[in-house]
């Protein structure tokens, strides 16, 4: 019975315990999308996780509508990252690079002109921008010549991961971003090769893993869904049948890990999840199943003692305990979570929550 604290491999990944710390977007870096020390501070406090998947990261320009958040598409960028990697490393950790394209969630405020998705559509709500929160303006519908040179962006930003020195990048395609905007059909009308019937819809996430996976090696690759839950718009009329015929494509291409964010109660946002999907990609699918949402480590050790998953992933429960894994293992405390910080600010809320002392570890 693998316990959490039991070493996992993962593709080309070797990770000495199964408590992953969670992508968290918060927005340090500055509008160039440039990483910087404040947060290589904050990620190598994090190191004691078995991985870190940083916080989603913009392939382009285009694809990124977060004030704050970082991209990975030019050579600056490139080396701010390693400031972060080195910092994480020389810590003891391992990092992976979350590739994010927000697809009509990118408000043109942000410059890179009318949003692109797999359709014309105007996802709910407001969008984040500099000057505070607009409504979102009408996507248009990707046309094969936008797909093809997204698809290079996703190659190009993983390779410049690797540059950067990650250990591996994770695919976002959870929470209706451009994938996921592909993937289920409540945002996906197309009547072409990429929409319409579930192979027509897995197409885009398949081609982004073969573009990404062609270019680092699909070992240093992993993908993560939000499958059962509403998020920004995007659902699925029939999730296990889509997620099931996904886990096939995944174990074709040999994609060595998945996450899937699976709530299994009302989230803190207030989606209600439909039944699991992990049960039916577990019988298709070989790699490894991370699970997160709303967990702690005892329904997640007892899942993954039982088999039904290798790994829990965990958010804000990170943010504000820097050695949760060292807590975990010691059943000790946690420092409570200030939420108004969790998505800007500087130094507070962010590299200031305090690790155990060593009398405390003791
Ligand atoms: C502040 C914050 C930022 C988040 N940013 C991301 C992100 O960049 N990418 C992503 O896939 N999920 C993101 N999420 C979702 C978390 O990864 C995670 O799925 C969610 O917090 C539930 O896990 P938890 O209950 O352990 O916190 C974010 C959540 C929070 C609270």
């Amino acid at each position: 019975m693998p316990s959490l604290f039991n070493p996992l491999q993962l593709g080309s990944l070797e990770l000495p315990n199964r408590i992953f710390m969670a992508p968290l977007t918060r927005a340090r870096s500055g509008r160039d999308g440039v990483p910087n020390e404040l947060m290589a501070r904050y990620y190598a406090q994090r190191a004691g996780a078995g991985l870190i998947i940083t916080e989603a990261t913009g392939i382009t320009r285009e694809g990124l509508g977060w004030p704050g958040a970082p991209g990975l598409w030019n050579d600056a960028q490139v080396d701010g990252w390693k400031i972060v990697t080195d910092a994480v490393h020389a810590a003891g950790g391992r990092i992976v690079a979350q590739l994010w394209h927000m697809g009509r969630l990118v408000h043109p405020d942000l410059g890179g002109g009318q949003p692109v998705s797999s359709s014309a559509t105007t996802a709910p709500d407001f969008a984040h921008t500099y000057d505070g929160k607009k409504p979102y303006t009408e996507a248009r519908a990707a046309t094969p010549a936008d797909i093809g040179r997204i698809l290079d962006d996703y190659a190009r930003a993983a390779r410049n991961a690797i540059a950067a020195g990650f250990d591996g990048v994770q695919v976002h395609g959870a929470n209706g971003y451009l994938v996921d905007q592909f993937l289920r059909d409540s945002a996906n009308f197309r009547d072409d090769d990429y929409g319409g019937s579930i192979d027509n819809r897995i197409r885009f996430v398949r081609e982004v893993l073969e573009a990404v996976g062609g270019e680092i090696g699909m070992d240093r690759v992993g993908i993560r869904f939000s499958p059962n839950i509403h998020v920004q718009g995007v659902e699925d009329s029939n999730p296990i049948q889509l997620y099931a015929e996904l886990a096939k494509t995944l174990e074709e291409l040999k994609v060595p890990w998945i996450e899937l964010r699976e709530p299994d109660k009302v989230t803190s946002s207030g989606s209600v999840p439909t039944a699991p999907v992990s049960p039916a990609m577990r019988r298709l699918y070989s790699g490894k199943i991370v699970i997160n949402s709303d967990h702690d480590w005892t329904d997640a050790r007892g899942r993954i003692a039982e088999g039904h998953a290798d790994a829990v992933s965990i958010g804000r429960l990170f943010i504000a305990n820097p050695d949760l894994v060292k807590r975990i293992a010691l059943d000790a405390p946690l420092n409570p979570g200030d939420p108004a910080s969790f998505y800007s600010g500087g130094a507070q809320g962010y590299t200031d929550y305090p690790a155990l002392t060593e009398q405390e570890a003791a």
